[in-house]
């Protein structure tokens, strides 16, 4: 591509050279045969002057001293009366010449008139072209003329030679320009090519290329306009994917969600009919068994009843149709009702329940319905997941201008590899022990959404068989909440 360029380039220059060459041939010919022509008509006319001078006008004229005359002058010698009748030629016999009075020979009419006179045409008698210049003479031949002519081969000859250095000294003129033209075109053929590589690198979808933007001519703007688009392009570009990463995800999110809900839904719903169709088959009068058939069927009713309500909960918070009444509620008030809530059920599982205590001071701007969701979800898994003879503790301390409150437990501990996806709805680190335990897998995905509807964060640390502990962030005051952005991690999962 840089060859083509630097070629068109190159040969662009060269005709115009060559433009100028042939222009400057014309005329330098011009002038250099005008010039020669007139010193040549000058140089004549004084040696035809010193000619007439010497030839005598009315004795008859020897031929032999008029060949020698115009042999010595370098050309043919002719002399002409006033009435046009040739007296003598050097290369004729006159007795034999046409009457040279006519327009036909306008130099002997100008030297009839007493001036010099010349001109160029072919000779009549010779072939070839000539130069005539016609004086007046010689003394006693009033009103006659002298004439001398050359044939204008030697004065082509000069002029080509005059033609031919100007040429040569032209061209050779040239031979710098050519070169300071071959490197301005290599420059800017080589300065194209990065351009032209550089618009293929962005139309093959290549961002990240930059030009150099060195200096300020048009290559060096050209440049910055490009890596300008070429900066845009790239963010632009990484924008769309990073959008459709996103819709990819929440696109698979809510795949997933469809089926484990359907799955969710089936497995207890097969239960109930098929308990259902025994019961109806005639084990209704089994007495035996029925009550306990009639149990599973109560418990796998419960048990849809638990995921409709929280699926309806998640939907509700996640689609933020829920409406939250803010409000400013004392740390302490809201631990004591959530320890309150779940005390029967510690007690059941004989799990020791703690509220360590957190500063008077300490508040949070919250709805208390939500907050009192969170903390019965965490206590209730907490409960879940601790082995008899556990312990639990809850409690709450300012963290900035937020305030984090936190649910620990001595429980089975969760592996780490799992934590990245205990948010996520349905995910359940034990699917079978959840199961058996009432759960539904979306406690902590309500969990995670309603912290996110406050601005705050949720996060875990656990060891296995030693415990975890949850923590979460509440706004401390209204002016946190109304500050604060929501927090990007917090999307559909
Ligand atoms: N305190 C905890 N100790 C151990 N594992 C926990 C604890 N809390 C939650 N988990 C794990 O996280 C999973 C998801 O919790 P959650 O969303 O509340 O669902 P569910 O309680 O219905 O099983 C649980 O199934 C369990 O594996
Ligand atoms: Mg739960």
């Amino acid at each position: 591509m840089t060859g083509r360029i630097f070629l068109k380039l190159l040969l662009g220059l060269f005709c115009l050279l060559l433009l100028a060459l042939v222009a400057v041939d014309y005329f330098a010919t011009r002038v250099a045969k005008d010039t020669y022509i007139r010193n040549l008509v000058e140089q004549r006319a004084d040696n035809a002057r010193v000619l007439a001078l010497a030839l005598p006008g009315s004795a008859p004229l020897d031929g032999e001293k008029v060949r020698e005359m115009a042999r010595a002058s370098g050309g043919r010698l002719t002399v002409v009366r006033s009435d046009g009748r040739v007296l003598a030629d050097s290369e004729a016999d006159p007795a034999r010449m046409e009457n040279h009075r006519s327009s036909a020979r306008p130099e002997l009419l100008r030297a009839f008139a007493g001036q010099v006179g010349w001109d160029i045409r072919r000779s009549a008698t010779m072939g070839i072209r000539f130069l005539y210049v016609a004086v007046p003479g010689p003394k006693d031949l009033p009103g006659g003329a002298l004439r001398l002519a050359v044939p204008l081969a030697e004065v082509d000859r000069q002029v080509a030679g005059i033609r031919g250095r100007v040429l040569v000294s032209t061209a050779l003129a040239f031979l710098p320009a050519i070169a300071v033209a071959a490197l301005v075109a290599r420059r800017i053929s080589r300065r194209f090519a990065a351009v032209m590589a550089h618009a293929g690198e962005l139309a093959r979808g290549n961002f990240r290329a930059r030009l150099p933007e060195a200096g300020s001519s048009e290559f060096g703007q050209l440049a910055r306009t490009l890596n300008d688009t070429a900066e845009e392009l790239e963010k632009t570009l990484e924008q769309l994917q990073r959008e459709h990463a996103e819709l990819e995800k929440v696109e698979r999110i809510r795949k997933d969600f469809v089926i484990n809900v359907s799955h969710e839904l089936r497995t207890p719903l097969a239960s109930i009919q098929g308990y259902t169709e025994t019961l109806m088959d005639g084990a209704l009068d089994d007495q035996e068994h029925n009550l306990r058939f009639l149990g599973i069927i109560r418990r796998n009713a419960e048990r849809l009843a638990r995921l409709t309500e929280d699926l309806l909960t998640l939907s509700r918070v996640e689609q933020k149709r829920q409406n939250f009444e803010f409000a400013s509620h004392p740390a302490n008030e809201l631990l004591t009702e959530a320890v309150d809530l779940v005390r029967p059920m510690a007690e059941k599982s004989d799990i020791r329940l703690e509220m360590e205590t957190a500063p008077a001071a300490a508040a949070a701007w919250c709805d208390g319905e939500a907050v009192s969701q969170i903390l019965s979800n965490l206590l209730d898994n907490a409960i879940k997941y601790t082995p008899r003879g556990g312990s639990i503790a809850v409690g709450a301390q300012p963290a900035g201008r937020f305030l984090e409150v936190y649910v620990r437990d001595t429980g089975i501990g969760i592996p780490a590899e799992e934590l990245p996806r205990l948010f996520e709805r349905f995910y359940r680190v034990d699917k079978a022990r959840s199961r058996q335990l009432g759960g539904t897998g979306l406690g902590l995905s309500i969990v995670k959404h309603l912290v996110a509807a406050h601005h705050g964060t949720i996060r875990v640390e656990s060891r296995i068989h030693e415990g975890s502990t949850f923590y979460f962030t509440l706004p401390g005051d209204e002016s946190t909440l109304n500050g604060e952005r929501l927090n990007p991690e917090f999307t559909a999962s």
